[in-house]
């Protein structure tokens, strides 16, 4: 041992126990924020809207064991200060995302099967060979860590139940054998020459639409006719709307931010090289959408509308869809979100009259989240903007955005046709009727 050590500069040998640590907290880093940047890619392709809100709260808490690692990493010297993560683990989460013609079960198997299973054996061994007292700040957030995957993968287990997918994952596994586990812990098991990257021969691009299961589906859910829309606009402002067929109408509303979910969702995966603080608040703006369609999921049914009546509107993820991520995510901060503050204000009023505690709070917490999301907007609109070539000015660029979404709406907006004829779906007639009100 001497020999090796003195063959090396004597600052590195002397530094070597936490040369060799930070080296697996970097390893660790560039897992997690990989994992962040390609799960998100299942938001949109499951059905199941409970699969897709979990998927979305397992990408934020990823996106927290990435900060925390690059914050302690940081402490350390040796960790870099470039994100990128290297070649070799960018290269299996690109093959984990599958082709958009895979079942997305299928390919939530590979992530959770084989890809988050190496990552908790992966944190396993960090504790194993790090030092308890010497670490101790790395030893408490790997303990965290450790406990969250754990937990994860119990949260998974039942959505991939019966689901067959052997042959994928053993794919991925011979990936993974031939790095040697993520932190190279393993013995390595070299690929057989003729392992084909399936990435590198079809590389990946979002559905033309997204999956909403066994749910039934519309355009949209806005519109002007009460036999016809949930959402009946005129009625949100009209004082003379009862306050009870508001709060359903805005739970409908809340519950139709599962689009919000399944476009943001597609931008992560476009944007491989931007900084991680950009990717770390979109995971914040997207598990809370998450809740907030949540909001309206669980509360409606307690209303008494049954959810296989309730229309997904598709519209805004086929339109944004055909426009690059930088546009989608300008319209999504600068448009809807930053001009929803109004009307959504108007809402609240009204529905504080019922002494709706739950209501009054879960909209009072949809309000300051979205407040955060135009600072979001504000902050890394630009610099997506630049991931894209973008140069002209913000303003400019987002005035010539909204004209194109227009554009781009009559071309692919309102092609979904309605699931239920207009007897069998919510409308505003029957949230009249539902409220008590007709
Ligand atoms: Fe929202
Ligand atoms: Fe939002």
């Amino acid at each position: 041992m001497a020999t090796t050590a003195s063959a090396r500069p004597a600052s590195s040998g002397r530094m070597a126990a936490v040369n060799e640590m930070t080296r697996l907290l970097r390893l660790l880093f560039e897992v997690e924020r990989e994992f962040l940047r390609t799960v998100t890619t299942l938001v949109y392709r499951v059905g199941e809207p409970e699969l897709k809100y979990l998927v979305c709260q397992h990408a934020w808490e990823s996106a927290g064991h990435a900060r925390f690692l690059r914050e302690r990493g940081r402490e350390l010297t040796t960790f870099g200060t470039q994100e990128t993560a290297r070649a070799e683990i960018k290269r299996l989460f690109d093959e984990a995302v599958g082709r958009n013609t895979d079942d997305p079960l299928v390919i939530t198997a590979g992530f959770y099967e084989v890809l988050k299973p190496a990552l908790l054996e992966a944190y396993r061994h960090y504790l194993k060979v790090t030092d308890h007292l010497a670490d101790w700040p790395s030893k408490k957030l790997v303990e965290e860590f450790i406990a969250d995957e754990e937990r994860h993968l119990a949260e998974i287990k039942p959505w991939l139940q019966g689901v067959e997918a052997r042959e994928w994952k053993l794919h991925l596994t011979q990936a993974l054998d031939d790095l040697g586990g993520w932190l190279g812990q393993e013995t390595r098991l070299p690929l057989a020459a003729g392992y084909v990257w399936a990435h590198q021969q079809t590389p990946f691009t979002h559905p033309a639409t997204c999956n909403r299961g066994k749910y039934p589906v519309c355009s949209s859910v806005f519109g002007y006719d009460p036999t016809e829309d949930p959402i009946v606009r005129p009625w949100l402002t009209d004082p003379n709307t009862d306050a009870r067929v508001i709060r359903l109408m805005v739970y409908v509303w809340l519950m139709m931010e599962m689009d919000a979910i399944d476009y943001l969702a597609t931008v992560f995966y476009e944007t491989p090289n931007a900084p991680f603080d950009l990717h770390f608040d979109l995971a914040r703006h997207l598990w809370d959408e998450s809740r907030h369609s949540q909001f309206g999921f669980r509360q409606l049914p307690k209303l008494g509308v049954d959810l296989m009546t309730v229309e997904h509107s598709l519209d805004l993820y086929n339109i944004l869809i055909q426009m690059p991520p930088h546009e989608r995510y300008a319209l999504m901060t600068m448009e809807f979100e930053a001009g929803s503050f109004p009307t959504k204000a108007h809402v609240m009023d009204r529905v504080r009259e019922l002494n709706d505690f739950e209501a009054d709070t879960l909209l009072a917490f949809d309000r300051n989240d979205e407040q955060n999301h135009v600072r979001y907007g504000h902050r890394w609109l630009p610099e997506m903007m630049a991931q894209f070539g973008e140069t002209r000015p913000t303003e400019e660029f987002v005035k010539a955005t909204q004209e194109k979404f227009k554009e781009f709406a009559a071309r692919f907006g309102g092609l979904t046709p309605h699931s239920l004829t207009k007897e069998k779906r919510l409308t505003g007639e029957k949230i009249l009727k539902l409220a008590g009100v007709a």
